[in-house]
């Protein structure tokens, strides 16, 4: 028997001590089918992901540089998935999560500048087998706490042995910056045993602020290695310039 099988059986013993073997087939029946949806999610994300960095792929090579920082994946837990229909008044059955939750599979792309984010969202788009669901534009229309980031809900096929199933995917664009602030926001606003005052959210506020206008600013930066690319060279260059 494989370690693998070994552990199966060791839990097996310790359930059967609990609950007794109908019971215990009768979860085994359940679960595979939600195991199953899982993987064709889990599939659908890495789908979206390899895209991703064939984009990256292709702009690295056509532009000198990346416009993808990272890229980060996530499938959500079947105890988020079950608290999230219930907080909404929906069963927890297969269905219902199909039909009614959009980001089960999650996707989140760091660029480097905020450029890359419209840049890159429009090449997934374009892409036939791509179906956009839904946009959230909260860079060009932040959220009222500062929140900044390109949402896309879309759908992809998977193709398996004897079917295509089309699943969806949340894609979160958003540059290091904006990264940066959610990031610290989340680790700050999320379930804690605090009071978040009003001053401390306002500050917050603040910070996102300073987070946007550092991407313009970056923004700018890089538009100006670009002109400066195509400017005549001057006399003198090269000459002060010593090569290390
Ligand atoms: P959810 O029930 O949270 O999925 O809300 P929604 O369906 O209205 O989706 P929305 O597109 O507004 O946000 C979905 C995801 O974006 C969240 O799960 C977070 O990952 C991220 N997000 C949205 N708002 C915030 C925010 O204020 N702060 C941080 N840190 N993340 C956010
Ligand atoms: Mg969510």
């Amino acid at each position: 028997m494989s370690e693998w099988n070994q552990e199966d059986e060791n839990i097996r013993t310790r359930m059967l001590s609990v609950v007794d073997d109908q019971t215990l087939d009768w979860m085994q029946r359940k679960s595979v089918p939600f195991i199953r949806l899982m993987s064709y999610y889990k599939c659908a994300m890495m789908e979206i992901e390899t895209k991703f960095n064939v984009l990256n792929e292709e702009y690295s090579l056509e532009f000198d540089r990346n416009p993808i920082n990272s890229i980060k994946t996530r499938l959500k837990s079947p105890r988020s998935i079950k608290e999230k229909l219930e907080r909404r008044g929906f069963d927890f059955t297969l269905a219902s999560i199909e039909e009614n939750l959009n980001d089960i599979a999650g996707v989140r792309v760091i660029c480097s500048f905020p450029e890359d984010v419209y840049s890159l969202s429009r090449a997934l788009l374009i892409q036939d087998d791509v179906t956009l669901i839904e946009k959230k534009d909260y860079i060009k229309n932040p959220k009222p706490n500062g929140y900044r980031s390109l949402h896309l809900i879309v759908a992809i096929p998977i193709f398996l042995a004897h079917e295509k199933r089309l699943m969806k995917v949340e894609i979160q664009l958003r540059t290091i910056a904006m990264d940066f602030w959610a990031s610290l926001e989340h680790q700050l606003c999320y379930k804690k045993d605090y009071e978040f005052t009003s001053e401390m959210a306002k500050e917050l506020y603040l910070c996102a602020n300073l987070s946007a206008e550092l991407d313009m600013r970056m923004d700018g930066l890089l538009k100006q290695t670009r002109e400066n690319k195509n400017a005549p060279e001057r006399p003198d260059d090269g000459k002060e310039r010593r090569d290390i």
